[in-house]
């Protein structure tokens, strides 16, 4: 009865240019690992979810990538989004879909963004959360240990007297303002949501039904179309319908029953190149370099990344981001990281999309 919802539609901006509308950070090896993420996520979950009930949500324009970076998952289990509508709604879809397969379905839901440290310890936890799904109607999250007030992620208040290994959640608050995030990292009884639900397929339904009930309606009318030749064509005409909207402020914000397990199985979610940095090595200087070589001087704690694989010669710069892709050599200090969503944007403008 298990089954996985495999979130794959989002553009990692952050990652810009190696990550980009056209090729975005999920399906390229951003580690150099020989890998790309979307891969190394599947892999990962089919250790223990029968490969054949791994749903795949994603927008229609990644559909033959995923095919051709894992060619065993068939058709109908990539669900392409005719628009990008946030990951409320893809899954509500894989929910339902999933719910009419089986109605005892108990669904990871998967961002396939993310580096894992200890496999074994995150399979292991999802196993917990699952067994203890058989009791109880709980939406269940994970929860990792904070080391900064990061404002971009979702962070998980539980009570500080609570032993368990099985929290209850007191408030979810989904990227807060940095006054609230050094506020909750202080407090020490919040952890950082890591993305990653488990739940029975029909109670996540029921959340959608009284907490997103305009959106638990578009969906409805298609019930019987889904997982026949007719939900194409649903989709095509009412996906785009669906409020645009993310699972954290559609339901985890405003959901009762929620729970969380504080983890510590090492993971990343890999959203910027400094969070990078922090998994691949580094030479003398504190460089890190990927696909290419480097030839330094007074140059150090910078981030390289270079498609083409030209040899890099530095001198007198440190702390930087220099990525070179086939269209696009971007040069970044890296305390201004998070601008590179914008930096992107005003290059679109200007030259045209990616
Ligand atoms: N299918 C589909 N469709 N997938 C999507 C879409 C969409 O429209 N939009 C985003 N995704 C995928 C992304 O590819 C990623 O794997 C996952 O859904 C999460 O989306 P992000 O856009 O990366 O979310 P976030 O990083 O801002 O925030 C979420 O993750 C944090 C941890 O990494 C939230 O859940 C936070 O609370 C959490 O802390
Ligand atoms: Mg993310």
């Amino acid at each position: 009865n298990y089954y996985a919802i495999l979130m794959a539609g989002g553009v990692g901006s952050r990652f810009w240019p190696s990550s980009k509308a056209s090729n975005p950070k999920q399906f390229i090896d951003i580690l150099g690992v020989g890998e790309s993420l979307f891969q190394m996520t599947f892999k990962r979950l089919s250790r223990l979810i029968p490969t054949e009930n791994i749903l795949v949500l994603t927008n229609k324009n990644y559909v033959d990538r995923i095919k051709e970076q894992v060619p065993l998952i068939r058709d109908e289990q990539i669900v392409p989004e005719p628009e990008m509508r946030n990951t409320a709604p893809s899954i509500l879809l894989g929910a339902l879909k999933i719910r009419k397969m089986n109605t005892d379905a108990r669904i990871v839901v998967a961002p396939c963004d993310h580096w894992i440290q200890q496999e074994d310890e995150f399979l292991d936890v999802l196993e917990t959360a699952f067994e203890s799904l058989k009791n109880e109607d709980r939406l269940l999250t994970l929860g990792v240990e904070p080391d900064s007030p990061n404002t971009g992620y979702g962070y998980i208040e539980f009570d500080k007297w609570d032993t368990g290994n099985i929290k209850k959640v007191k408030k979810f608050t989904e990227k807060p303002d940095l006054e609230k995030a050094e506020r909750f990292l202080e407090a020490g009884n919040y952890v950082w949501n890591a993305g990653i639900f488990i739940w029975s397929a029909d109670f996540i339904v029921q959340n959608f039904k009284q907490h997103l009930p305009e959106m638990y309606a578009i969906f409805e009318k298609g019930f019987d179309s889904l997982n026949t030749e007719k939900e194409d064509d649903f989709l095509k005409e009412n996906y785009a319908k669906s409020d645009n909207i993310s699972i954290d402020y559609g339901i985890m914000e405003k959901a009762r029953d929620v729970y969380v397990i504080p983890v510590s199985f090492g993971w990343n979610d890999l959203g910027t190149w400094t969070s990078v940095q922090k998994e691949l090595s580094k030479d003398e200087n504190g460089n890190t370099v990927i696909n290419s070589r480097l030839e330094a001087e007074d140059a150090e704690n910078n981030i390289i990344s270079i498609f083409s694989g030209k040899i890099v010669a530095l001198k007198g710069l440190s702390d930087y981001i220099i990525v070179e892709d086939e269209n696009v050599l971007m040069i970044v200090p890296k305390s201004d990281e998070q601008e590179i969503k914008k930096l992107r944007e005003r290059v679109m403008k200007k030259y045209g999309n990616d």
